[in-house]
């Protein structure tokens, strides 16, 4: 214990740029080539010392199950357990990040809490063994330890940060019904078949076309390489979405695609001013539950206040 009365730390959501997904391992997983951008809807984890781990949910996830079933909870025990530590946490915790909206918000949920109860219990972990329990965790737990833009690979859990310049400006159509990853992926296993996986040549060129075009600064160079694999599967579970791709054209965004296994479908928009006319007309078009705008990459988990000893 380190005496601290609170630590506050503040993690990001992601977009996936692109996404290429190969046939399911032997474990399950799927192997991934994505690149990822953390973007401006935040998850606030405030850890408090206590006797046991607790949690509380504010903000959208003022529902959640608050037990084991809360990845924030399990990442604070496996800390706890990898530490050889003896004391508690409770977690308070504020979303703004959709639940179950192929944005992570849960994986920064857990990433936070890894490093706020690092601070509180002054554990002497590295950075590199959180990382290894972030994996743990899940496999979009270690890009919201990193943030920025980062290329995922393995199960989405490899980080390698890429190289960005400029901001971007996104409009995130979100939904209030959520999706569950497994049964996109699943559903992608049911539309590909046999189909080609995440190695072949031409995925490999995709990826780095998208590293090239987050050098450029040029929000329509980056547009003409956003994809998704798991898009079709998504859609095909959620048939409206396709309204949400084709309403986001017509608003003149420059590029539209789902997050991850969505429902989130993020657009991309030229600068502020064209983001915020983009989610006008698409809050005009009432094919999402609710319109934000977003900008990235920002920073991954990070210490936002100690509150001292006392
Ligand atoms: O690791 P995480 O708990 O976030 O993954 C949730 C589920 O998503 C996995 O159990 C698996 O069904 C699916 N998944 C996958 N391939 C990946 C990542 C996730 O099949 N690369």
């Amino acid at each position: 214990m380190t005496g601290l009365r609170a630590v506050h730390v503040r993690a990001p959501g992601k977009i996936n740029l692109t996404l290429r997904a190969g046939l399911p391992r032997e474990d399950g997983y799927h192997p991934l080539e994505t690149v990822f951008q953390a973007v401006s809807l935040y998850e606030d984890v405030i850890a408090r010392p206590a006797e046991d781990i607790s949690a509380e949910l504010h903000g959208r996830g003022a529902d959640l199950a608050t037990g084991r079933e809360n990845l924030a909870v399990r990442a604070a025990e496996l800390l706890r357990e990898t530490a050889g530590e003896d004391s508690g946490v409770h977690l308070s915790i504020t979303k703004q990040v959709p639940v179950a909206g192929g944005m992570a918000g849960g994986s920064a949920d857990a990433a936070a809490t890894l490093i706020a109860c690092d601070q509180l219990w002054g554990t002497g972990l590295g950075r590199e063994e959180l990382a290894e329990l972030a994996a743990e965790l899940g496999a979009d737990v270690p890009f919201a330890l990193t943030g920025m833009s980062a290329m995922g690979t393995g199960r989405g859990d490899l980080i390698s940060p890429v190289m960005s310049r400029g901001q971007y400006h996104w409009v995130l159509a979100i939904q209030d019904e959520g999706l569950s990853t497994p049964e996109v992926f699943a559903e992608f296993d049911a539309l590909t078949g046999d189909g080609p996986g995440a190695d072949d040549e031409d995925d490999a060129r995709h990826g780095g076309e998208v590293v090239s075009a987050l050098l450029s600064a040029d929000p329509l160079v980056l547009a003409r390489t956003l994809h998704n694999d798991l898009e079709q599967a998504a859609v095909s579970l959620r048939p409206g979405l396709a309204d949400v791709l084709a309403a986001a054209d017509r608003a003149g965004a420059l590029a539209a695609v789902v997050s991850g296994s969505g429902p989130t479908v993020a657009a991309l928009a030229l600068d502020a001013p064209h983001a915020s006319s983009v989610a006008d007309v698409l809050r005009g078009a009432e094919v999402a539950d609710e319109i934000q705008v977003a900008t990235g990459p920002v920073p991954g988990a990070r210490v936002i206040e100690h509150v001292g000893r006392g």
